[in-house]
């Protein structure tokens, strides 16, 4: 059988703006992006950024109320903006699936974890609730939980939070899925608990060839674990490259803000991003120019007046960056604002 060598994921000038009492919010503004089959990719950026925001909005996951779209975003070539719920739930349950922060709130208290499980087996798979209560224990025993037989009878609150992590991962793997989010998935675990957790999810990634965009404060978590990372501000992706490129010369003084609060960041940490001077911009008002120029020391009036475009690297074609002065000798090469 040919190999499909197309992207999974592709999204182009997507901007999803809500409407607030103080006026439309642009949470994401014009991001394009592409995922090619098995990638995964990091996205990172301060509180507030726009990365949950994105990352649902290109699998359609958002409220559907006071929110515009436009642009598109395809999955498997299919387009996901616009795009009725009802046929969403398809692609949801068995081409992409979502691992999020705080399993608790995903899971229902008062179900056993392997009814929930076996649930999406027999809805999205169509097996016997026998057959589905067997590949639930199956898949316990697959995310590393003791006991699983014993384990899918506990109700959520009996499993500690790591534990709880790793069932949201048997969920969310059990169909098959081709592409995987996971928005914060190990924020308030502890650190080996964290580490386990990713280490599961890479493992997991690496059996199936599955593509994952991978939400986080933690450079340290994307260091070692994604092929690519976005990093976000103010609704934006600012820099954009292959994660040992950006790590080697980052060119946007923002994305070296957020390594410089990164302690270490060639092994892990939970050290939240947070120590950059001064504070994000108001998205209802967003300053005209580089939104990042109140709060960078680089800043020039270009920079106030005019903004700067997502642009290719002379030194790696691969390395984007929307910055008037580049750090480490970068330069933009062409003014296509395309990153694919
Ligand atoms: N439903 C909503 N209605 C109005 N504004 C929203 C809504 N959801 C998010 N926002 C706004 O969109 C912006 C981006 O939010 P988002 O949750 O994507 O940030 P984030 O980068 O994921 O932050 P964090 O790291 O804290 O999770 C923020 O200004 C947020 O207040
Ligand atoms: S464009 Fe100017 S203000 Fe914005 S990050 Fe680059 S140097 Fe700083
Ligand atoms: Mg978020």
């Amino acid at each position: 059988m040919a190999i499909d060598q197309s992207p999974i994921v592709v999204v182009d000038h997507l901007s999803t703006t809500f409407r607030t009492p103080r006026g439309p919010l642009k949470a994401v503004n014009d991001v394009s992006l592409t995922l090619e089959r098995g990638s995964s990719l990091g996205i990172v950026g301060e509180s507030g950024s726009g990365k949950t925001v994105l990352s649902r909005s290109i699998i359609g996951l958002l409220p559907t109320q006071n929110v515009t779209q436009t642009g598109t975003a395809t999955i498997n070539g299919s387009e996901i903006i616009g795009t009725r719920h009802k046929d969403l739930l398809k692609i949801w349950g068995s081409e992409v699936a979502m691992v999020f922060q705080d399993p608790m709130t995903a899971l229902t208290p008062t179900r056993r974890v392997g009814q929930q499980i076996a649930e999406s087996l027999r809805i999205n798979l169509k097996l016997s609730r026998k057959d589905a209560n067997l590949r639930a224990i199956e898949l316990l025993r697959q995310v590393g939980i003791p006991s699983p037989e014993r384990r899918a009878r506990a109700y959520p609150n009996q499993l500690s939070g790591g534990m709880r992590q790793r069932v949201m991962i048997a969920i969310a793997i059990a169909c098959g899925p081709e592409f995987l989010v996971a928005d914060e998935p190990t924020t308030g675990l502890d650190v080996t608990v964290q580490a386990q957790v990713l280490d599961l999810i890479t493992e997991l990634r690496a059996k199936s060839n599955l593509t994952m965009i991978l939400v986080t404060h933690d450079l340290g978590v994307v260091a070692t674990r994604t092929d690519n990372v976005a990093v976000m501000y103010a609704g934006r992706i600012v820099e954009q490259a292959p994660t040992a490129s950006l790590f080697a010369r980052v060119a946007m003084p923002y994305t070296k803000g957020l390594l410089d609060s990164t302690p270490r960041i060639d092994a892990p940490s939970h050290t939240r991003l947070s120590s950059i001077e001064g504070r994000p911009p108001d998205l209802v008002n967003p300053p005209e120019g580089c939104a990042f120029a109140p709060r960078c020391t680089y800043a020039t009036d270009e920079c106030r007046t005019v903004r700067p475009e997502l642009v290719r690297s002379t030194l790696d074609a691969n390395h984007l960056f929307a910055c008037h002065h580049p750090l480490n000798g970068h330069q933009a090469s062409s003014s296509l604002t395309e990153n694919k």
